[in-house]
């Protein structure tokens, strides 16, 4: 009882904390909607005139998001497009441009466009060409429906640093796999407690497997064809939910190599705090107040991951407690993003003292991801000043080349080995560089041939991550 009344008043404080700060800056970060197959698994093969790209239906998720945000930022976001206010960004992707394009259309709907002054002659409206005619003749508005355009601005894939970091990372692969052999014994363990779910999806696909890289695969091309409405094997619930938990496992092992991961999500937290900083400033003198990213799974996850929202560890624990105990709480732990899978990151102003950490006059940040508040900054609280959002973000931060297009000699990949070497002299020898340096090359072909050999015989096949944008960015 009395735990219900305080957590009554607690929620009374919330919201009076939050009828006490403005809102000042939203940046958005989103997946595109559902989209045809990207692999030949179960019958992504007879899809291939829509491989790859956004489906109707991806079309209207984001129409029905973009509208969300219409309708829960009213206030904040302009009811009518202000290219003072607005900035939209997108990979280089029909799926994703084409999402944003739908999601703007949400949110700035038919009737919010732009008009024609008043007074103009028809004339005007022609464009400079042999036998131009005007389509929309006595109407004011400057497109139908009044509609408004909304640019969309992007960037070439080879170096796009920001929102494709991993098909920009040279080494990605080497770390990734040697990663995969670091956690061996783990991802053994996984495909002994999962080996029926394996075994069930070998037979739905018509092809054996025991990965959960595979498995990602399989369960995408099925939810591809849930999304389009295509026919989809009757599977349990229970099988289902083992296959959401196992990409899930699969989208974490891909990056959570702690120098990739940190490396990876460099450019974007540098990218986010630019935009951040000039507002708790008071530098943002253009007055944009919205920041749209539409990109693809791997950003949110990678986000989500950087952010403590979710980790392999959280997610072992989650489903084996007994086994897996946490070294750290977890606040957060979600799954790999769906279609239109978003986060909103939030930046407030606080008008009153908030809590300890947040004075009058402070900013801070709230972050939702698909709509709901995360725990942020190791708190069981979804509020996390400016200052202390800053001090994590900058310790995170890493040095991109260093990790993705340097050789991985010693940085990253020798540290992992040695480890799982248990070679009680590694420690020493770091004292002489050279020495280190060819005994991590030893070490590290050993562990790969080590690693391989395992991989033949357990007939493990862990795709290679040739093509960044077909295998990876789904
Ligand atoms: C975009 O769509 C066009 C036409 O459908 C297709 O040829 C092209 O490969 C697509 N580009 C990308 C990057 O997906
Ligand atoms: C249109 O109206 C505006 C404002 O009344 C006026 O300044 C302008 O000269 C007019 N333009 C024409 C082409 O009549
Ligand atoms: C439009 O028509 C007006 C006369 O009504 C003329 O003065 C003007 O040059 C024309 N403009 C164009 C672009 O044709
Ligand atoms: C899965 O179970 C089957 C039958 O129980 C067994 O033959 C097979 O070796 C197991 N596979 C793995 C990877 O544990
Ligand atoms: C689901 O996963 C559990 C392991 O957590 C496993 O024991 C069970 O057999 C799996 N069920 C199916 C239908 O895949
Ligand atoms: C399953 O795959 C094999 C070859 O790998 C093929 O011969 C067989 O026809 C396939 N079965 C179905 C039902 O598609
Ligand atoms: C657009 O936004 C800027 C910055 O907030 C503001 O100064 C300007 O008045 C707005 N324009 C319109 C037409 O509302
Ligand atoms: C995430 O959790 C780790 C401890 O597990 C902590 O060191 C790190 O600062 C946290 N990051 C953020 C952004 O809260
Ligand atoms: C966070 O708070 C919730 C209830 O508000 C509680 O159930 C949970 O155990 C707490 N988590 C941690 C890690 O303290």
């Amino acid at each position: 009882m009395t735990k219900k009344i305080s957590s009554t008043f607690l929620l009374l404080l919330l919201a009076l904390a939050f009828a006490n700060a403005e809102l000042k800056f939203v940046f958005q970060l989103y997946r595109h909607g559902a989209r045809g197959p990207i692999n030949d698994w179960f019958n992504g093969g007879e899809q291939k005139d829509i491989y790859n790209e956004l489906t109707p239906t991806g079309e209207r998720q984001h129409y029905n998001l973009g509208s969300k945000m219409r309708e829960e930022y009213k206030g904040f976001l302009p009811s009518k497009f202000n290219h003072s206010e607005i900035y939209v960004r997108s990979t280089d992707m029909n799926r994703t441009l084409m999402s944003a394009a739908s999601h703007l259309q949400g949110m700035f709907p038919e009737n919010t466009g732009d008009f024609l002054p008043s007074n103009l002659t028809d004339n005007y409206t022609l464009p400079y060409f042999a036998g131009a005619k005007n389509y929309l003749p006595n109407q004011k508005t400057a497109l139908p429906h009044n509609i408004q355009v909304v640019p969309i601005h992007t960037q070439p894939k080879k170096g796009d640093l920001v929102l494709q970091p991993d098909s920009n990372c040279q080494y990605y692969d080497d770390i990734r796999l040697a990663f995969y052999a670091q956690k061996k014994e783990t991802i053994d363990f996984i495909t002994q407690q999962f080996n029926t779910t394996y075994q069930q999806y070998s037979l739905l696909a018509n092809k054996t497997f025991s990965n959960f890289d595979d498995m990602e695969d399989v369960d995408d091309t099925l939810q591809c064809n849930r999304y389009n409405a295509k026919w989809v094997p009757q599977i349990s619930q229970e099988l289902k939910a083992n296959a959401t938990y196992l990409s899930s496992l699969a989208w974490n092992f891909w990056y959570n190599q702690p120098e990739l991961l940190r490396a990876l999500n460099t450019p974007f937290l540098n990218q986010l705090m630019d935009y951040l900083n000039p507002v708790v400033q008071g530098k943002n003198v253009n007055g944009l107040k919205w920041v749209m990213f539409s990109a693809h799974d791997t950003n949110v996850q990678l986000i989500s991951a950087a952010l403590n929202l979710t980790s392999i560890d959280c997610l072992l624990h989650k489903r084996f407690p007994d086994k897996f105990k946490p070294s750290t709480p977890y606040y957060n732990c979600e799954f790999a993003p769906e279609f239109a899978s978003s986060l909103i990151f939030e930046l407030y102003q606080a008008d009153v003292k908030v809590d300890e950490q947040i004075n009058k006059g402070d900013f801070y940040i709230r972050l939702r991801r698909d709509g709901k508040y995360m725990n942020l900054c190791e708190r069981n609280s979804t509020l996390c000043s400016m200052k202390e959002f800053t001090q994590r973000v900058s310790w995170f931060a890493y040095d991109f080349n260093a990790v993705c297009n340097t050789p991985p000699s010693k940085a990253v990949l020798s540290t992992q080995i040695i480890t799982q070497s248990h070679n009680p002299q590694a420690d020493q020898t770091n004292f002489f560089e050279i020495g280190f340096y060819l005994q991590s090359i030893v070490i590290i072909l050993g562990g790969f041939a080590f690693y391989r050999s395992n991989l033949n015989k357990k007939k493990l096949e862990f795709k290679q991550f040739s093509d960044c944008e077909v295998g990876l960015t789904h």
